[in-house]
């Protein structure tokens, strides 16, 4: 499928579910705060990623670094079970996500810093490249501090940087793989590589 087409049907399912299109192709305003641009997921990778996640009603899912909110959308077209909540530093962003989102009891969105969330409360994380590694790595560290019981996370990126897990005492990779080609077209600059992750904090 061509790029234009599958940016339109991602953009009518936007609509259908939220009412605004949620694909942004600005470069980010906090660059300088190891942002990276509000690239949204696209649904094709949420369907593969998502199912992998094992998810069930007590489940609390954070998305960091939501941007307008593409990866809560198809949480709620899917009817994933639990709840699901989204951090975004750009609060023009996190405005937009927010407003779509109130009319959904399963979903949320803060305006900040993931780096200022408690995260004690959340069983799952979705990271697509929100900000540079210096930045991932204070987030797995707060992730460790935090946390009191296993949690899941998944990580996608096109710089190779799930080596940040790697080694670390509790992390255990679940699976992984590249996601670059769809239906026949490369729908990415270039390859890009998920992995998803177990914490146990027990095991450190
Ligand atoms: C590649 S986009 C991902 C959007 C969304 N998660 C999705 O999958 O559709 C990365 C987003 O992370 C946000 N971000 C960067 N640094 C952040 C931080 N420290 N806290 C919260 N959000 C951040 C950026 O503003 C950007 O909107």
């Amino acid at each position: 499928m061509a790029l234009k087409e599958l940016n339109r049907q991602e953009l009518l399912r936007d609509l259908a579910l939220c009412g605004c299109g949620l694909a942004d192709e600005r470069s980010t305003r906090f660059a300088a705060e190891g942002a990276h641009d509000p690239t949204a997921t696209r649904y094709f990778v949420l369907e593969q990623l998502f199912a992998q996640l094992d998810l069930d009603e007590s489940s609390h899912l954070l998305d960091v670094g939501c941007g307008k909110g593409r990866a809560l959308a198809y949480f709620a077209e899917a009817k994933l079970p639990g709840c699901a909540t989204g951090v975004e530093l750009d609060p023009d962003l996190a405005r937009t996500a927010q407003a779509w989102t109130e009319n959904f009891e399963q979903l949320s969105v803060i305006e900040g810093s993931a780096l200022s969330v408690p995260l004690r409360r959340f069983t799952h994380f979705y990271l697509f490249n929100p900000f540079d590694s210096p930045i991932l790595e204070q987030f797995v560290e707060k992730i460790e501090a935090e946390t009191r019981r296993p949690i899941t996370l998944c990580h996608m990126s096109d710089n190779g940087e799930n080596y940040l897990f790697m080694g670390r005492s509790g992390w255990r990779l679940q699976s992984e793989g590249w996601i670059h080609i769809h239906q026949g077209a490369p729908v990415f600059g270039c390859p890009q590589h998920w992995s998803i992750w177990k914490f146990d904090p027990a095991a450190r």
